[in-house]
């Protein structure tokens, strides 16, 4: 199991993988990320993910400042490299002491060196800071927790679903370490996967109106329920849907021991008729309904699950990834349509634990007051004067996150346009 002690890896590496100094030059620059230069050569490499690789940064800075062991040295692994750039910037900017960079392709072994090599090509103290390997992830992460090689953080960048590599990373990870998961599988999000997602991250799920929500919340459930097993719990640092892929990713923090297991896991309940969200606990099933008055067509209600109904993200955590992105001059800056400050304020929002899960469209709510759509700001100001929890959501532009039932929101939505 998992310890937090942390082993020096400059005895452990086999020989193999040790970096050559004597590699090939770097080749030139020709993109570079938040001032760190690189070549994304022939790897797999999408300008459109900076955000998700600036998340990943300040999450792992600030966990790197608040680990209870600060003075151990600080160890990342990348472990679907691409170019190297996660790995690159882990050193560069999140402080990390040492990088392992892997991907299971070796044609991209010059460009990862090239890269890495640019950040230190001659170790001073002798020490190598990173090394390169290209194993398959699973074979990897497996290896380092049979040699009793723990990581602070391991990020897991893969195509599809990466549910297959949670429980290795999870052995490979220091006790309150962060994984950072990467799902491309928005078939299973949206409900035209209900095979899939059952193998993959034991739900089924089934289309409703907040499918991008439901990828994010999949991806946690099967991570919980992975930790659970291994007799941890998790809490999200962070979860972020990107529309470009679409891209669902988590960072997710190990913590010691079984919580209860299951007040963040449960079932999620849609009703078509009235468009009320509903959350379930195990120990209510057999009790799935609607208050609403159609009881009668029972094909109007949509249940998902088991997944993660917990909040999305952890709010003192961004909070600081905010502050700091502040100190870096990072939060105001618009990069691929993104600006962080934004975004982390908006994941603050979103982090209010009154609120459940899901969001509601501003059409939806509209149509069934059949008014125009209200302004989304003075709707949640609204909201929030009636004692409601009440935000934007990260996922959808022109929806709001609230605890307020659907049927209240249309009386507001009424009233917003004088109707009532
Ligand atoms: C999405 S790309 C990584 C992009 C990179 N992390 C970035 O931020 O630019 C996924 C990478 O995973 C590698 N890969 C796919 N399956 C793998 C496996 N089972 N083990 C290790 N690497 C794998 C691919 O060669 C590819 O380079
Ligand atoms: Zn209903």
């Amino acid at each position: 199991m998992a310890s937090a002690a942390a082993v020096s890896f400059h005895q452990t590496l086999p020989p193999p993988l040790q970096h050559r100094r004597l590699g090939p030059t770097p080749p030139r620059c020709t993109h570079s990320e938040r001032g760190v230069s690189f070549d994304p050569g022939s790897a797999f490499y999408r300008s459109e993910s900076a955000p998700g690789r600036d998340l990943a940064v300040l999450a792992a800075t600030i966990h790197r400042r608040r680990r209870l062991d600060p003075s151990g040295p600080f160890l990342c692994l990348d472990a679907m490299c691409g170019c190297g750039i996660r790995a690159l910037r882990y050193l560069a900017q999140a402080g990390a002491d040492f990088v392992w960079a892997n991907d299971a392709s070796d044609a991209l072994r010059p460009v990862v060196v090239g890269n890495l090599s640019r950040f230190e090509p001659e170790p001073l103290d002798g020490q190598r800071r990173w090394v390169v390997s290209h194993l398959d992830a699973t074979r990897l992460l497996a290896e380092r927790y049979l040699r009793r090689e723990y990581f602070d953080v391991i990020d897991v960048d893969s195509f599809g679903s990466e549910a297959e590599y949670i429980r290795a990373a999870f052995l490979a990870l220091k006790i309150g370490g962060l994984l950072y998961l990467t799902s491309t599988d928005w078939r299973s999000a949206r409900g035209y996967g209900g095979k899939c997602s059952l193998s993959s991250y034991g739900a089924y799920v089934r289309p409703v109106p907040y499918p991008n929500e439901i990828g994010l919340r999949m991806l946690l459930g099967g991570a919980a329920r992975e930790a659970a097993m291994l007799g941890f719990h998790i809490t999200p640092v962070f979860s972020y849907y990107a529309y470009h892929g679409p891209i669902f990713r988590a960072m997710i923090q190990l913590r010691h021991g079984k919580e209860d297991g299951i007040s963040n896991y449960g079932f999620i309940c849609h009703c078509k008729s009235c468009g009320q969200t509903q959350t379930f606990g195990f120990h209510e099933l057999g009790q799935i309904s609607c208050r609403c008055a159609d009881r009668t067509d029972a094909t109007s209600i949509t249940v998902v699950g088991p997944l993660w109904t917990g909040p999305l993200h952890d709010a003192s955590s961004i909070t600081e990834m905010l502050n700091l992105a502040v100190e870096w001059g990072w939060a105001y800056t618009t990069g691929n349509g993104v600006t962080l400050e934004k975004l982390l304020v908006t994941m603050i929002d979103e982090s209010d634990l009154r609120l459940p899960p899901g969001y509601i469209r501003l059409d939806e709510i509209a149509s069934r007051a059949k008014v125009n759509s209200p302004p989304l700001g003075t709707l949640i100001n609204s909201l929030q004067k009636e004692g409601y929890a009440a935000c934007r959501s990260h996922i959808g532009a022109n929806a709001i996150k609230t605890n307020c039932p659907i049927t209240s929101c249309i009386e507001v939505a009424r009233e917003i346009r004088n109707l009532r």
